[in-house]
C-alpha cells in the first residue's frame, strides 16, 4: 500500500510543480504576440495551428501583421528547390525587421528547418530558432532559451508524437472548413521526394481523438473536415490491450461521416498503391463523404513508375481508376504530375499525356522535376533532362489539363449542385462563393435566405476552366 501512495504523492507534487510553472510562464509571455506563416502543403498549415495552441497555453497571442510581433515564425517547405527560395526570400524580411527590433524571435519550422537542422543557423545568421515538424511542444523551452540570450534548435524526429492530445487554434478560418490531420510522416519511399526524411516515419492518429476534435468542430458551427496524411490510405491504428480493435481508413471515414449528415468530408492525399474498394464502397454510402479523390499518378509509364519507386504500374493506376469509376458514380479525380524525371524520353511522357486523355481529370497540379539533396533519386540517378525539355513538356501537360478542366467543368451545366457556401466571391460581394460535392468552386448571387455555412442547390448556367457560376434554386 505505502509503495503505492508513495509515487502517487510524487506524481501529484509534480503535476502540481508543473502547474506552477505553466502559470509562472504564462504570466511572463502574457500578450506576446506570435506571427506565424506557413508555406507548402496543407500538412504545414495544420502544424501552423498546432504550434498556434501550444504557445496560446503559455500567454502568447496571435496576430496577423508581423510588424507588431514579439515571435515571428516561419513554417517552410522543401518539397521543390523553388519552394525553399520563396522562404529564403521572405526569411530576408523577417530579418530586417529583426535588426530594428533586436528582441524579436525569428523562428524557422517546418521540413526545411528537419533538412538543414543547425546549418541554417550559420546560413541565416538572424534567425535564433530551428524547430522539425515532431518537436514543437518544446517550443516554449525553446523561445525561453532565445530570451535567455542563445539559439535553439530541436529537430529529432519521433516515431510516437501525433499532438494528439492538442486542439489547434484555427488561423485566417472563416469557421466553415478545417484542416484534421490524421497521421504524419511518409513510410513510402518515392525516389524523388524529401517528405519521408524532413517527417519522418508514418504514423497515425488514435481515431477517437480524431473524432473527437471533428465532432468539436461540428458543434462550433464547422461544416467541413479535410482529414490530412501523406497516404491515408495506409492511415491504421490498432488499441493495445487484450482485445485489439484495429481502425483503418475506410472505418475512419464512416466514423468521422456518422458525426452528422450535415458534416462533409474530404481527405487528402490517396496513394494509387494503397486505395482500397473499402474505401470507394465508404465513399458512396455516405453522402457526406465527398465525390472526389486526389490521386497522384506522377507518370503515366511504368518504367520511369519504377525509377520513381512509386510500387505501381500504369496497368495497375488504371484498374484504380476503374474501381473508383465503377464504384463511385460522378466521382471528380485530380492528381500531381512531375515532368522530367531522370532519363524520362519524350515516348514516355506521352504515357503521361495519354493518361490525361485517359482520366481527363478535373484538376491537376504539375511540376518539373527538381533534383533534392540526399533523396533516392539524387543518389542514384542523373537529372538529365535539360530545363528547356522539362519546360516544354509541362507547358504541354498544362495546356491539356486545361482543357480537360473546361470540359469537366462544362459537363455540370444544366445540374444542380448543393454548395456548401463559405463566403464572398472574390471578385464581388453581390456574390457568394463555395463547392460543390465534386470541390468546384461554385459562384451565385447572395440572397436573404441563405448565409455562409449553410447548404444550397444552385443550378449551373455557365462556367470557366476553373468555376461554375449559376442561381440558387431551392
Ligand atoms: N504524399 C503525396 C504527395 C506529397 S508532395 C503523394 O504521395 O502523392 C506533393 C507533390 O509534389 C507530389 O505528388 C509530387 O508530384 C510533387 N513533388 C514531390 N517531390 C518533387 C520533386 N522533387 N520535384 C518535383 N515535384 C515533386
Ligand atoms: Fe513523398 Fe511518396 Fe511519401 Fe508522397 S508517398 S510524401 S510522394 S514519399
Ligand atoms: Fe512541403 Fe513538407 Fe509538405 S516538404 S509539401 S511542407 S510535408
Amino acid at each position: 500500500m505505502m509503495d503505492l501512495l508513495i509515487p502517487d504523492k510524487t506524481h501529484d507534487e509534480g503535476r502540481q510543480g508543473e502547474a506552477l510553472m505553466l502559470k509562472a510562464e504564462t504570466a511572463k509571455n502574457n500578450g506576446r504576440k506570435l506571427y506565424i506563416e506557413s508555406y507548402g502543403c496543407a500538412m504545414n498549415f495544420s502544424d501552423s495551428e498546432i504550434v498556434a495552441s501550444i504557445l496560446a497555453e503559455r500567454g502568447f497571442e496571435t496576430t496577423t501583421d508581423y510588424s507588431i510581433a514579439d515571435v515571428i515564425f516561419i513554417n517552410t517547405c522543401s518539397i521543390r528547390e523553388n519552394a525553399e527560395q520563396r522562404v529564403r526570400n521572405r526569411l530576408k524580411e523577417f530579418t530586417v525587421a529583426k535588426v530594428k527590433n533586436p528582441g524579436l524571435v525569428v523562428g524557422v519550422l517546418g521540413c526545411m528547418a528537419e533538412r538543414l537542422k543547425s546549418k541554417f543557423l550559420e546560413e541565416e545568421k538572424l534567425v535564433d530558432v530551428v524547430v522539425g515538424p515532431d518537436a514543437y511542444r518544446d517550443l516554449p523551452n525553446l523561445i525561453d532559451r532565445v530570451d535567455d540570450g542563445q539559439k535553439a534548435v530541436n529537430v529529432l524526429l519521433s516515431r510516437e508524437e501525433t499532438y494528439a492530445d492538442i486542439s489547434p487554434v484555427r488561423l485566417n478560418s472563416n469557421g466553415i472548413n478545417a484542416f484534421v490531420s490524421i497521421m504524419r510522416g511518409c513510410d513510402n519511399m518515392c525516389s524523388f521526394c524529401v517528405v519521408p526524411f524532413t517527417r519522418g516515419r508514418e504514423r497515425s492518429r488514435d481515431p477517437l481523438s480524431i473524432v473527437a476534435e471533428c465532432r468539436d468542430l461540428f458543434d462550433r458551427g464547422y461544416r467541413e473536415v479535410t482529414l490530412l496524411g501523406q497516404n491515408v490510405d495506409s492511415y491504421k491504428y490498432s488499441t493495445t490491450g487484450e482485445d485489439v480493435i484495429t481502425t483503418n481508413f475506410a472505418n475512419l471515414l464512416e466514423l468521422v461521416a456518422l458525426i452528422n449528415p450535415d458534416l462533409r468530408v474530404r481527405f487528402s492525399t490517396s496513394h494509387p498503391k494503397d486505395i482500397t474498394d473499402d474505401v470507394l464502397y465508404a465513399i458512396n454510402k455516405y453522402d457526406n463523404i465527398c465525390n472526389y479523390i486526389h490521386l497522384p499518378v506522377q507518370s503515366g509509364n511504368s518504367r520511369i513508375l519504377d525509377l520513381m519507386n512509386r510500387t505501381y504500374d500504369r496497368d495497375w493506376y488504371i484498374n484504380r481508376i476503374d474501381a473508383i469509376r465503377r464504384i463511385i458514380p460522378d466521382c471528380a479525380i485530380s492528381t500531381d504530375v512531375i515532368t522530367g524525371f531522370c532519363s524520362e524520353t519524350d515516348e514516355e511522357h506521352k504515357d503521361t499525356v495519354s493518361m490525361m486523355d485517359y482520366v481527363k481529370y478535373d484538376f491537376a497540379y504539375m511540376f518539373k522535376y527538381s533534383e533534392r539533396p540526399g533523396t533516392l533519386a539524387a543518389k542514384r540517378y542523373a537529372d538529365d533532362i535539360p530545363e528547356e525539355v522539362k519546360q516544354k513538356r509541362l507547358t504541354e501537360i498544362v495546356a491539356k489539363q486545361q482543357e480537360y478542366s473546361f470540359y469537366r467543368m462544362q459537363a455540370r451545366i444544366g445540374r444542380v449542385e448543393r454548395v456548401l457556401i463559405e463566403g464572398f466571391s472574390k471578385k464581388s460581394d453581390k456574390d457568394y462563393c463555395g463547392r460543390s460535392d465534386q470541390n468546384a468552386m461554385v459562384i451565385f448571387p447572395v440572397g436573404e435566405n441563405y448565409k455562409p455555412g449553410q447548404y444550397v442547390n444552385v443550378l449551373i448556367e455557365r462556367s470557366t476552366t476553373a468555376t461554375l457560376i449559376g442561381k440558387v434554386v431551392d
